[in-house]
C-alpha cells in the first residue's frame, strides 16, 4: 500500500465532499464483496425472462426460505431496508403509542424508526465495559408510558438478552432487537435473532451480508410474521382487502438475486473477516492507551467491525488519530459519534441517567478500523504501521 501525503488526502477529502470520485488507493473502513459477475448473469436471465421485478417474485420466495434455513430461524420476512424492518416490526407487534427505551450508541436509524412509528425514544446508558445497552439503566428508565425496548446488538456483540427479556416479561413490554450488525451471530442456544419479540437485520451495502439495500424481520410467532408480510405490501391482504395501512417495504427481485448469490459465499467471507481480526489482534497489542475490541461471548461471530478505543492516556486523542490516519490514506470511522442524543433531532429526549456517562465515553474513544473480507495481510500491516507510527509520534497532528 502506497502511503500518501497529507495534502493528497486533504485534496481527496474535499473532492469527496463535492461528490467527486476519490482515489482508489485509500483503505476504506469497509468494502462490499462482489460475487463473480458471471455467476450473477444467470439470475439476471431469469429475471429478464420472467419479467417479474418485484412483488414477492420467484427469486424473492426462494431467497427468503434459503435465508431462513441458513440462519436457522423460525419466521423470516425480507424487507427493503433495516430501517423499514424496524418500523414494520413495531407496527406488526402492535406497539402503537408510548415510550420505547433504546440506546444512544447506535446508528441514527434506530431512533429514527421509533420516531417515525409515532413513538417516543427514551435513552438508557450503555454497559460499563461494552457497547450495548445496560439492562439496569433500562429498568431505571421504565415508566407507565413505556411500551417497548429496542436494544442494538452493537457491532454484532450479543446484548444481555437474558436480563433484557426478563425485564420485558416483568413489565409487559415488547422487545425488538435492532440486529443490523448481527448477521450469523449465535450464542449457546443458537441464532441470537431468536431473542425478543422480533429482531431486524440490515443488508445495507456496508454490512457483512448485503442485498445492496435490504433487510429482514425475524420472529417466532407466525401471526406476527403474517402481519409483517401484508404490512410490507401496503397492508394488502388479498385482491379486494386492505387490512390496515401498510407501507411499501418489499425487497425487489434484483436485490433478492444478489442476496441469493452472496449467501453461497457468506461463510467464506466471515472466515476471511476472522483472519483480518486475528491479524489486527496479533499486531496491534501494546500501544499505550489503545484498547483492542473486547472478545465476544458469542459462539459464532461475524467480525463485522474492528472497534478500537483510544483512551485519555493515549499519545493522541481519538480525533487526532482519525485525522492523522486520513492524512495517510486510512479511512477509519467514528461509529458511533456523536451519540444519537447529541444530534439536534434528539437533544431534548429523556435520558436515564441524564449524563449517559458510559455511552459518552465510548462515543469519545471509539474508532472502527478498516475491515472487509479481502483485506490482505499487507494492507492490514500497513494500517497497523500507520497507527503505531501516529501513536508513537504526536508530531503527526
Ligand atoms: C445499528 C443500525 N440500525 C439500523 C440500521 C439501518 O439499516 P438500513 O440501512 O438497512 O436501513 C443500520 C445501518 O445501516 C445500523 O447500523
Amino acid at each position: 500500500m502506497a502511503i500518501k501525503s497529507c495534502d493528497e488526502t486533504k485534496r481527496e477529502d474535499s473532492a469527496q465532499r463535492r461528490g467527486e470520485t476519490v482515489d482508489e488507493d485509500s483503505v476504506y473502513v469497509t468494502r462490499p464483496f462482489m460475487p463473480p459477475i458471471d455467476e450473477f448473469i444467470p439470475y439476471l436471465r431469469r429475471i429478464w425472462e420472467s419479467k417479474i421485478l418485484t412483488n414477492n417474485g420467484p427469486i424473492h420466495r426462494e431467497f427468503e426460505s434459503q435465508l431462513g434455513a441458513y440462519l436457522n430461524v423460525q419466521e423470516l420476512s425480507l424487507v427493503s431496508s433495516g430501517t423499514i424492518g424496524l418500523l414494520l416490526a413495531l407496527r406488526a407487534l402492535g406497539v402503537a403509542s408510548g415510550e420505547v427505551i433504546t440506546t444512544p450508541f447506535s446508528f441514527i436509524a434506530t431512533s429514527n424508526a421509533i420516531n417515525w412509528a409515532g413513538l417516543t425514544p427514551v435513552f438508557a446508558d450503555t454497559q460499563v465495559n461494552g457497547f450495548n445497552i445496560d439492562p439496569e439503566s433500562i429498568e431505571r428508565a421504565i415508566t407507565k408510558r413505556t411500551t417497548a425496548i429496542m436494544p442494538v446488538h452493537c457491532y454484532g456483540y450479543p446484548c444481555d438478552t437474558r436480563a433484557i427479556d426478563d425485564i420485558a416479561a416483568r413489565h409487559g413490554l415488547k422487545v425488538i432487537y435492532d440486529a443490523a450488525h448481527a448477521f450469523g451471530v449465535e450464542d449457546d442456544g443458537g441464532s441470537i435473532l431468536r431473542h425478543g419479540d422480533a429482531a431486524v437485520l440490515s443488508f445495507h451495502a456496508t454490512k457483512v451480508f448485503t442485498t445492496l439495500e435490504g433487510g429482514a424481520v425475524i420472529c417466532r410467532d407466525p401471526e406476527v410474521r403474517r402481519r409483517v408480510d401484508y404490512l410490507r405490501n401496503f397492508g394488502i391482504l388479498n385482491e379486494t382487502t386492505v387490512a390496515e395501512p401498510g407501507i411499501n417495504g418489499k425487497l425487489n427481485e434484483m436485490s433478492s438475486a444478489f442476496g441469493a448469490l452472496q449467501l453461497l459465499y457468506v461463510d467464506r467471507l466471515i472466515e476471511q473477516r476472522e483472519q483480518v481480526d486475528i491479524n489486527y489482534r496479533e499486531r496491534l497489542g501494546g500501544i499505550p492507551g489503545v484498547a483492542l475490541p473486547p472478545l465476544s461471548n458469542a459462539i459464532a461471530r461475524n467480525y463485522a467491525y474492528f472497534p478500537i478505543l483510544v483512551g485519555d492516556d493515549a499519545l493522541l486523542s481519538r480525533d487526532e488519530l482519525n485525522t492523522a490516519l486520513r492524512c495517510r490514506g486510512v479511512v477509519a470511522r467514528r461509529y458511533f459519534y456523536p451519540l444519537i442524543t447529541d444530534h439536534p433531532a434528539y437533544q431534548s429526549a429523556r435520558k436515564v441517567p441524564s449524563r449517559l456517562q458510559n455511552a459518552n465515553r465510548i462515543a469519545r474513544e471509539v474508532l472502527c478500523l478498516p475491515m472487509y473480507p479481502d483485506m490482505s495481510e499487507q494492507v492490514t500491516d500497513a494500517v497497523v504501521r500507520e497507527i503505531r507510527s501516529c501513536c508513537s509520534d504526536a508530531s503527526v497532528v
